[in-house]
């Protein structure tokens, strides 16, 4: 039988925004695959064949120097609809003789409310009274190019959206990828489904025979490893991978001591006993407890943690005889996070993030059935294979685990009395049914001792921080907002269940300034 690949797709051209995968995103959750490109690879394309429209992103270039970021010119004459977005507007202003004006004056960042002035497929049931658009520019378009017409303006840029609906070329130089801008998805689906007549059909559940079939192109007769953390990636890639190789994988858990309270034990017996995985759980920690010994500078402890469980997950792989392949969960964020906006692979991503860690030295070739999608379609991915929702909406977990959520040295000692706080905070979450509002919570234990009273005794305990945030992809983050009620009964149990506290603070932090893990 064949599968086909995505034989219809909507090509986005990265100039560098920080929300293009959102773009992305959109665009697949309307039943469309969507895939993400660099200038430079667009360049070299030679085949648009299954291309149904092109979307230009925003980025940080300015067409009003004399070197930018562009695309070839024959982009515009393969009468392929194209959408720019922001600084993909201003690049079609440019490429069309329009007129592009730097000014700090007419800078617009935030909410901007946008007048309708003509009719347009693409604004279609878009507009409201007082519609509010996202805006995040310095340049602004100042003379229509050739050939456009304008559709809606703001206060501050009179050419908010343009069409060439003739050459189905058009632009906006708002943000309709972000939230923040009302009724923002109307316009992919006017441009998808009206402009580019793209059916719809793509979703990820429709991807998974094909990605089980190419898998077993690939391996064959050979054998396959794979880190299993218990994490969503790790988990869904094994799925899959056993789904069309079985007892040719072999999943390797390697417990560091640093993992949550019973979190391992639980996931290696699901793996086993539900899934019937050819799974080896190896204790390591008294080895990390070791090497951590005295170690508080966080990015020590990190390259720590990381190499040496790349070192034993080497040992216990070398065990199995003729491996050929590596399977590792990499997702498509993580893809395009690792070329820079011109293509070159120059900014490694948070190599530190993932625990398979790439054991380069093992020569083996890597199998990444994952790298095509975001998380959110993987969760789905990993229900239609029948991932335990414990694993499947389980909260993301940082790769050196509570190693960097114990602030200072760790010592077995803190690690209990971290657990401890963390179960007690974590099964509070799950029995509100706040658990799931929430896209990651977690205690960190502080090296600071403080004083208190207990019964009629002074204590010098340590100090327990709270945490959980809202977010989209981890980017940006804001603190969750708990009623005080909640904390109460929070700090409550833990002082009185977890000898060795005897203080709990609640981190009301967004991100950025702050990060979401502490070190
Ligand atoms: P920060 O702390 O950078 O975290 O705001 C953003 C997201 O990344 C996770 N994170 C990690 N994940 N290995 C991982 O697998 C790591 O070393 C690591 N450090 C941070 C963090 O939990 C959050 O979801």
């Amino acid at each position: 039988m064949q599968f086909h690949r995505h034989n219809e797709k909507i090509l986005i051209i990265d100039f560098g925004s920080q929300v293009t995968k959102l773009i992305a995103r959109r665009v697949r959750d309307l039943g469309v695959y969507s895939e993400i490109i660099t200038p430079r690879q667009a360049s070299k394309m030679n085949n648009f064949n299954s291309i149904k429209g092109i979307i230009l992103s925003g980025g940080p270039s300015t067409v009003t120097k004399k070197k930018f970021e562009t695309v070839p010119k024959f982009f515009f004459h393969k009468k392929i609809p194209i959408l720019g977005i922001c600084y993909g507007l201003q690049l079609i202003a440019k490429i069309f003789k329009g007129k592009i004006k730097s000014s700090k004056k007419r800078r617009e960042f935030g909410r901007a409310f946008i007048l309708k002035k003509n009719n347009s497929i693409l604004t279609k049931k878009f507009f409201k009274p007082k519609s509010s658009v996202w805006m995040s520019h310095e340049d602004a378009v100042v003379k229509l190019p050739k050939n456009f017409k304008s559709i809606a303006s703001t206060k501050d840029s009179k050419l908010t959206i343009i069409e060439n609906a003739k050459d189905k070329i058009y632009g906006v130089q708002f943000h309709p990828e972000v939230t923040h801008t009302d009724n923002g998805l109307q316009i992919f689906k006017n441009f998808l489904f009206l402009i580019c007549k793209v059916k719809k059909g793509w979703n990820i559940k429709s991807q998974r025979e094909r990605l089980i079939q190419e898998i077993k192109n690939e391996v064959k007769n050979e054998k396959v490893i794979c880190a299993l953390s218990g994490g969503v990636d790790s988990s869904v890639a094994a799925l899959l991978i056993n789904k069309a190789i079985k007892k040719k994988l072999t999943c390797i858990m390697v417990d560091t001591g640093l993992m949550r309270k019973n979190e391992f034990k639980v996931i290696y017996k699901i793996f086993k006993d539900k899934y019937k995985l050819n799974v080896k759980l190896i204790n390591a920690s008294r080895q990390f407890f070791q090497k951590l010994k005295n170690i508080s500078n966080p990015e020590k402890k990190r390259k720590i943690i990381g190499n040496l469980f790349i070192k034993i997950f080497e040992k216990e792989a070398k065990k199995i005889k003729n491996v050929k392949f590596l399977a590792q969960g990499t997702l498509y964020p993580d893809i395009i996070e690792s070329r820079s906006s011109t293509g070159s692979k120059t900014s490694k991503i948070k190599s530190h993030h993932n625990v398979g860690g790439l054991p380069k030295k093992m020569r083996l070739k890597l199998i990444e059935p994952l790298k095509e999608f975001f998380k959110d379609e993987v969760r789905i991915l990993g229900r239609s294979l029948g991932l335990d929702n414990r694993i499947a909406l389980r909260h993301p977990f940082p790769g050196p685990g509570l190693g960097i959520r114990i602030i200072g040295n760790i010592t077995k000692e803190k690690v209990r009395i971290l657990q401890e706080s963390d179960g007690i905070f974590i099964n509070e979450l799950i029995k509100n049914k706040l658990y799931y509002k929430i896209w990651q919570a977690y205690a960190a234990l502080l090296p600071v001792k403080t004083v208190g009273v207990m019964g009629d005794s002074r204590t010098y305990e340590y100090t327990c921080l709270l945490r959980a945030v809202t977010s989209e992809d981890g980017m940006t983050a804001d603190y969750f907002n708990f009623n005080g009620d909640f904390l109460d009964k929070i700090s409550y149990k833990i002082i009185n269940n977890v000898k060795g506290v005897n203080r709990v603070v609640y981190d009301i932090t967004s991100k950025p300034p702050s990060t979401i893990e502490l070190e």
